[in-house]
């Protein structure tokens, strides 16, 4: 059952919140002040927090900062009054959820405790998630979907074909899918299939015996062999010829394999797992690869996004590789600067987190104070100028003709027009956060929440 936690040191306003929401639902447990409520949260674990912003003692604010330290995800939602729209302002700031403001109107503060007990459970979810998959950074939509791809599969043993752009982190997954497998202790073995010219792969693959061509100056055991009872990543899938794609497909067809120069077969029992930045379809369609061992291999298909599907990891990737470097090169870079993070969250990153890697690698290198500062950052121009290039003109006055045009519209639908644009511009900008957008088109939150909901945007 969802409990709730309201604090405000105004018994009528306790009571008439518990009544409230007990109504809908809720169990409810009230505290009188900051200091009572954190003992009860240190008590039960609570899923939401509803605060009132001024009490006597210990106030909202500072209730809500110790809570955002010690529960970084429990949402917490404050009372303001409507005469303080500051209040509110500095609430969202420190982390709230939302605010509701005095006098209550009653579907507004059901709708916002019902979404910030969803926002609860879910980040509640999202944060143990990957927490199984420390070495996989990204707490994005799209990455949680991947996790509970991998956790759902890898005890499976099914073939799996991960595919995605260059450098979207395929072999991180792959190596993700092994390790929560039911075959963990065993072999993980992997091979590139583009590096190994045709006249060795097959040995690479199945082994061979000793005099069996030049060179074969005793038994060799070939991937097949060593991933035994484990997995086998062929990496590059794509790159595979025709006599070696079909010498494959007789070995997932039969579980068997024979070795070069061999006459014995040999049982083997591997789990596969295939990656490859090519449409593999679109290959079937060219008629460079056999349709048949595409179903073979992707029993699963996993589609890894590119960087630019999944903007929110950005920050957490950049500062993730941060550390990673200025530890590395024992610099002390602490730090993204805001305006910094800003040129990234705009890239497309073309190379995906590869690319975003090696930016952060080179910025660290090159920075001599101790935060990253945009002049540090190396992108690829060419790109950077498509991204600029595809904003919307804010203003219609840019794209009506003359003058007689603005006449047709009339003022009211100009200027309707006009704030639709610079919304949905500012939205884009912050990653559709409100609270960053209302600061930079200079408005107020409640003001921007506001028109967002009147123009339906967003
Ligand atoms: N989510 C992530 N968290 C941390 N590091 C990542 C992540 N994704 C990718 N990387 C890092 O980026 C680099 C590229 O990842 P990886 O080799 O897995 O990509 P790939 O999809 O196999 O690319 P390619 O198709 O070019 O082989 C690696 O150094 C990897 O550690
Ligand atoms: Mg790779």
């Amino acid at each position: 059952m969802t409990s709730i936690l309201v604090v405000d040191d105004e018994r009528s306003m306790r009571d008439f919140l518990k009544i409230l929401l007990v109504k809908e639902g809720y169990q409810v447990e009230t505290a009188s002040g900051g200091t009572q409520a954190l003992e009860k949260i240190e008590q039960h674990p609570f899923n939401l927090i509803i605060s009132d912003i001024r009490m006597d003692g210990m106030g909202g604010l500072e209730l809500l900062n110790t809570i955002k330290e010690k529960h970084p995800s429990l949402p917490v939602v404050m009372i303001t009054a409507f005469a303080s729209p500051d209040d509110a302002v500095f609430a969202m700031k420190n982390g709230a959820f939302d605010y509701v403001s005095k006098p209550f109107n009653v579907d507004e503060i059901k709708s916002v405790i019902s979404s910030a007990v969803a926002k609860g459970t879910q980040s509640a979810e999202d944060k143990s998630i990957s927490a199984d998959f420390p070495e996989i950074i990204g707490e994005s939509r799209e990455m949680i979907r991947i996790f509970e791809m991998i956790q759902r599969i890898a005890v499976t043993p099914a073939n799996v074909l991960i595919y995605g752009e260059s450098g979207t982190g395929k072999e991180l997954v792959a190596q993700a899918i092994h390790r929560h497998s039911r075959v963990a202790d065993e072999g993980f073995i992997p091979i590139t299939c583009s590096a190994i010219p045709e006249e060795l792969m097959e040995s690479e693959l199945f082994g061979h015996v000793k005099g069996s061509f030049t060179g074969a100056i005793s038994d060799k055991q070939g991937l097949f062999q060593l991933a035994d009872k484990g997995t086998a990543f062929l990496d590059e899938i794509g790159e595979l010829t025709p006599i070696i794609q079909i010498k494959l497909l007789r070995v997932l067809q039969e579980r068997e394999v024979k070795p070069v120069g061999g006459i014995q077969v040999q049982n083997v029992n591997v789990r596969i797992i295939a990656a490859t930045n090519k449409i593999l379809e679109e290959e079937i369609m060219a008629g460079r690869f056999r349709e048949d061992l595409f179903y073979r291999l992707a029993v699963v298909p996993l589609r890894v996004p590119p960087l630019r599907e999944r903007k929110g990891d950005v920050p957490l990737l950049a500062t993730y590789f941060l550390k990673k470097y200025s530890k590395l090169f024992g610099k002390e870079v602490q730090e993204m600067s805001s305006y910094a993070m800003e040129v990234l969250m705009k890239y497309d990153f073309p190379g995906n987190v590869r690319e975003l890697e090696n930016i952060i690698e080179r910025g660290v290198a090159l920075e001599s104070s101790n935060i990253i500062l945009p002049e540090s950052l190396t992108l690829s121009s060419f790109r950077k100028g498509k991204t600029e290039s595809t904003i919307q003109p804010a203003s219609p006055f840019q794209v009506v003709a003359n003058e007689e045009e603005l006449f047709d519209m009339g003022l009211e639908e100009l200027m309707a027009e006009t704030e639709k644009r610079c919304l949905a511009a500012a939205l884009k900008k912050t990653d559709n956060s409100k609270m960053r957008a209302a600061e930079l088109l200079q408005v107020s939150f409640r003001s921007l929440r506001y028109k967002v909901k009147k123009y339906d945007i967003g």
